[in-house]
């Protein structure tokens, strides 16, 4: 594990999230294909480079004839780590807002924090809210980092499928998509009562998805170039990680 400069060139993939979702836990994962024994909630970001594992095919080498050596030195990619605490997610924003070479973006949550009621469900469709609003208003930044960055794709790692409390990732899905339509109206709310964005142009901007629409959708932000999946999987638990899907996604963005 270390830090990111100097490696900037490597294809990057970012991983955020809340708090205790898992994201430390997948990088050690992936790094050194073996779970972490013990984690620490995260202070800083932390990078580490990664090697597709034998058998994924990175989607630029779809091409290539399997006897082509350079099948045999794997593809490698910087997989970047943030905090999840609320008061350190600048650091992750900024790795949006200042992308270096980045591929994609795994959001990962706690699949068994996302009942209907649970805090969790909350936090986390804030957290998701305030990443794809980012990603929608890309195109009006003045970073050309930013702006150059076409189609963003995001896999919403549903995590700790091993809990018997874990929802599914089609349920993690639909209630992510009702929590967030609530946000949404919420801060929408909010914003006329404080008397900003009451011209419609403000209020755009501060819309995630189609206006005028009362339920958010993922699909939404397909007009954005935002493209979102849902799966599932589990780092740790007792029968062993299940990451594979996660790792189909990877290899297809490297
Ligand atoms: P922050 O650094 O605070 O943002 O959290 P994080 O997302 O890095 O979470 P971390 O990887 O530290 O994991 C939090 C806790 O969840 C740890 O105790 C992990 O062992 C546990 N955990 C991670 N993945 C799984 C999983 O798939 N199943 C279960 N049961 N526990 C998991
Ligand atoms: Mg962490």
């Amino acid at each position: 594990v270390f830090r990111a400069s100097g490696l900037t060139t490597l294809p990057s993939i970012l991983l955020i999230g809340p708090s205790g979702s898992g994201k430390t836990s997948l990088l050690t994962l992936f790094e050194r294909g073996t779970s972490a024994a013990q984690t620490h909630t995260s202070q800083a970001p932390i990078s580490a480079e990664c090697h597709l594992p034998v058998g994924t095919l990175a989607s630029s080498d779809k091409y290539r004839s399997v006897n082509d050596p350079t099948n045999l030195t794997h593809k490698k990619f910087l997989l970047i780590d943030t905090p999840g605490h609320g008061k350190l997610r600048h650091h992750a924003l900024a790795n949006i807002t200042n992308p270096q070479n980045l591929k994609g973006i795994i959001f990962v949550v706690d699949a068994a924090t996302l009942s209907a009621g649970d805090e969790g469900l909350r936090h986390t469709a804030d957290y998701l809210h305030d990443v794809l609003l980012i990603l929608q208003k890309r195109a009006e930044s003045k970073n050309k980092a930013v702006k150059a960055l076409k189609e963003i794709p995001i896999l919403i790692a549903a995590n700790k499928g091993d809990l018997f409390t874990a929802l599914p990732a089609s349920l993690v899905k639909s209630s992510l998509e009702a929590e967030i339509s609530k946000v949404r109206s919420s801060r929408s709310k909010g914003l006329l009562d404080s008397g900003i964005g009451m011209d419609d142009e403000g209020d755009r901007d501060e819309w995630l998805g189609e206006v005028g629409s009362t339920e958010f959708r993922f699909k939404q932000m397909e007009e954005f170039d935002v493209v979102v999946e849902v799966s599932g999987g589990n780092v740790a638990g007792g029968e062993g990680a299940v990451v594979g899907k996660w790792w189909t996604w990877i290899s297809e963005r490297l």
